[in-house]
């Protein structure tokens, strides 16, 4: 099997696997989602190497696949976080951001924030671009954790940014209400940039801290709770632990938009995954399949290292 093929095929698998039985699997396939919808993460957007147009590109080629709105993940920036970053330089990246999302003008875009997006090197704690906060308002987002809900599935989009790769006190406090508060029949999708469980933090660091806390409460609403997205790793992996998926969809930008090194498996991957994106279906009864879709973010006019 070539790898393209295992990648498209194993999200299926692992689809296939939450139905609890082939037969209801074979009933699946006859029904339509309620929701088609693009996960992209990590975009790592910033001005060099041609990358807005790169981007554009592959915003372009995920529209042919009729969605009916678009999550992302978080790292919509290439970096604000690091100390030496001026004012300028972020203002400069949530420009392409801005200007590159026009591709997608028309649909819905719910984003969450990752460490990259925020500028903690601010004159102050009371500039207005400092932290998650001027993050979260940049990406378009309500506040830097939200929910929304469409057909019979809700969407909750955390910020595990500001305490440390854990929900802080007030915003564990709202996913609880917030659990309670979905009605039976309705499923929840829960989407981080950190993921909540993961396989390749084995070896790649970045997994909620508060994970334990997190599937106790998931228990606790197991008839609801299905999947939970993330990013930051670069690295597609899914798991499943008591009727939740965990997918981590890699990175748009694969190796950052370069050609990647010494670890990358080829070009532009990072490690063993290829840039991408995931398409996921979303069907009435709960279920759920994610579809990694490998792309080619190979540029010759990127001047690439
Ligand atoms: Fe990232
Ligand atoms: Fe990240």
């Amino acid at each position: 099997m070539k790898r393209k093929d295992f990648l498209r095929a194993a999200p299926m698998f692992a689809g296939a696997m939450a139905l609890e039985g082939t037969a209801a699997a074979a009933v699946k396939k006859a029904v339509r989602p309620v929701l088609t919808v693009a996960h992209i993460t990590d975009v790592h957007i910033r001005p060099e190497m041609n990358i807005p147009a790169r981007f554009i590109k592959q915003l372009e080629a995920v529209k042919k696949a009729k969605v009916d709105f678009f999550l992302n993940g978080g790292d919509s920036i290439h970096a604000a976080d690091y100390k030496d970053i001026t004012r300028e330089r972020v203002l400069e990246q949530w420009k392409c951001w801005d200007e590159s999302i026009q591709a997608i003008k028309g649909y819905e875009l719910y984003s969450c924030v990752g460490n990259h997006d925020n500028w903690w090197a601010a004159p102050s704690k009371d500039d207005a671009m400092y932290g998650v906060n001027y993050a979260a308002k940049r990406a378009g987002m309500p506040h830097r954790y939200y929910s929304f809900r469409k057909k019979n599935w809700h969407f909750i989009i955390l910020d595990g940014n500001n305490n440390g790769i854990s929900l802080d006190a007030e915003q564990m406090e709202w996913l609880k209400k917030e659990l309670e508060s979905v009605p039976l029949g309705t499923y929840v999708l829960l989407m981080s940039h950190y993921p909540i469980l993961t396989v390749t933090g084995s070896w790649e660091g970045g997994q909620h801290k508060d994970h334990k806390e997190l599937k106790q409460l998931f228990y606790k609403h197991k008839e609801k709770v299905r999947v939970c997205l993330s990013g930051h790793q670069h690295l597609l992996d899914r798991a499943w632990y008591d009727g939740v998926h965990y997918f981590c969809n890699g990175a748009m930008s694969g190796f950052w938009w370069e050609k990647g090194d010494q670890r990358s498996a080829q070009p532009y991957y990072y490690q063993e995954t290829p840039p991408g994106y995931a398409i996921l279906k979303l069907y009435e009864d709960g279920t759920v399949e994610n579809e990694y879709i490998t792309i080619n973010i190979d540029d010759p006019a990127a001047g690439n290292k």
